[in-house]
């Protein structure tokens, strides 16, 4: 189907699915949640509230630079502060499983409260056919799905699900954001997670090593900026290793630089990177962090690793 056809559909949909309602989006600034915000605008104008959850675990200046590229567009997005809230739920957890549960909670929570304040009834996800493949097959519980956390969508909180990109592959969710006038940045973004930094901390999630995996991420999205690679990530693992600072054994942080090439996220190849641009990240890293004693690259494809650690 063409893109302009395929556009056209999904908006009449959204209208007529919607009518004289309200809707809300919980956008990301992924490639998913913001080609079907621009879509359920398309199709809903002011009848559609745009919220960005400020849940801590997002990459450096994040939130500001999604509501100025939506602003670009004249869509309005707010920004909910809500990093205290997720970091509480998350507080004491170390199981991945856990982790994930205690997110989509904290999620749920926080988003059901602006869905009640902004009287939708309608929820538009950016679900696409990938999130339903893996968890139907049961790889890992995707946050974004409803029914993982028990909530019919026909029923739930009271609301309907509008999901116009669940039969698209990613790179067909590119080439429909592109269409919609999304920039390059978050069309040729690379796919982040919905529980964000959280799936790169192994151990417990706390704000101070979330600020690690932060500035370990900038470092390599930095340093692997021309490469262009599929995925690019920083790890924070949750045992330390021994180093040395100043003629002194030092306990520290280890990272894990992760980066790998994929069509689809369902299988992914390590990137072969040059030495050079290895060696200048692990340099950045233990200079610019000093919790840092540790950095390796990961080499293992997928599968039989999954992308992200957690
Ligand atoms: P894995 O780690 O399963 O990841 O190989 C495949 C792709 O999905 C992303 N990912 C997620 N995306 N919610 C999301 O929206 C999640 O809970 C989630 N977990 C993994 C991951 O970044 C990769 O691109």
């Amino acid at each position: 189907m063409k893109i302009k056809t395929f556009c056209d559909r999904q908006t009449k949909a959204i209208r007529r699915m919607v009518g004289e309602g309200k809707a809300i989006s919980a956008l990301s600034g992924g490639v998913d949640s913001s080609a079907c915000t621009v879509l359920a605008h398309r199709a809903l104008g002011s009848k559609l509230k745009v919220v960005f959850i400020d849940d801590g675990l997002m990459r450096e200046g994040e939130p500001a630079e999604v509501k100025g590229v939506f602003a670009g567009l004249g869509i309005k997005v707010d920004i909910v502060r809500a990093g205290e809230e997720f970091f509480a739920a998350l507080a004491g957890k170390f199981d991945p499983e856990e982790k994930r549960k205690a997110f989509r909670q904290a999620f749920y929570s926080v988003f059901g409260r602006e869905v009640l304040r902004s009287g939708a009834r309608f929820l538009v996800q950016g679900t696409i056919k990938a999130d339903i493949i893996e968890t139907k097959g049961g790889v890992k519980t995707q946050h974004n799905i409803l029914e993982q956390i028990g909530i019919d969508p026909e029923k739930g909180f009271g609301f309907k699900v509008v999901e116009p990109l669940k039969e698209l592959f990613k790179p067909e969710v590119r080439t429909v954001a592109k269409a919609l006038g999304l920039p390059e940045s978050i069309h040729a973004r690379m796919p982040f997670p919905g529980p964000g930094l959280m799936t790169r901390v192994l151990g417990e999630v706390t704000p101070e090593r979330v600020a690690v995996v932060r500035k370990a991420t900038k470092i390599v999205e930095d340093g692997l900026k021309k490469l262009k690679p599929f995925q690019a990530l920083a790890v924070l693992l949750s045992d330390k290793g021994t180093g040395i600072e100043g003629g002194a054994r030092k306990f520290g942080d280890i990272v894990i630089i992760r980066s790998v090439e994929s069509r689809d996220a369902m299988t992914a190849k390590p990137t072969p990177i040059p030495w050079d641009v290895l060696m200048r990240m692990s340099r950045r890293m233990v200079k610019e962090i000093p919790s840092v004693v540790r950095v390796a690259y990961e080499l293992t494809p997928k599968p039989p690793a999954t992308i992200e650690y957690i």
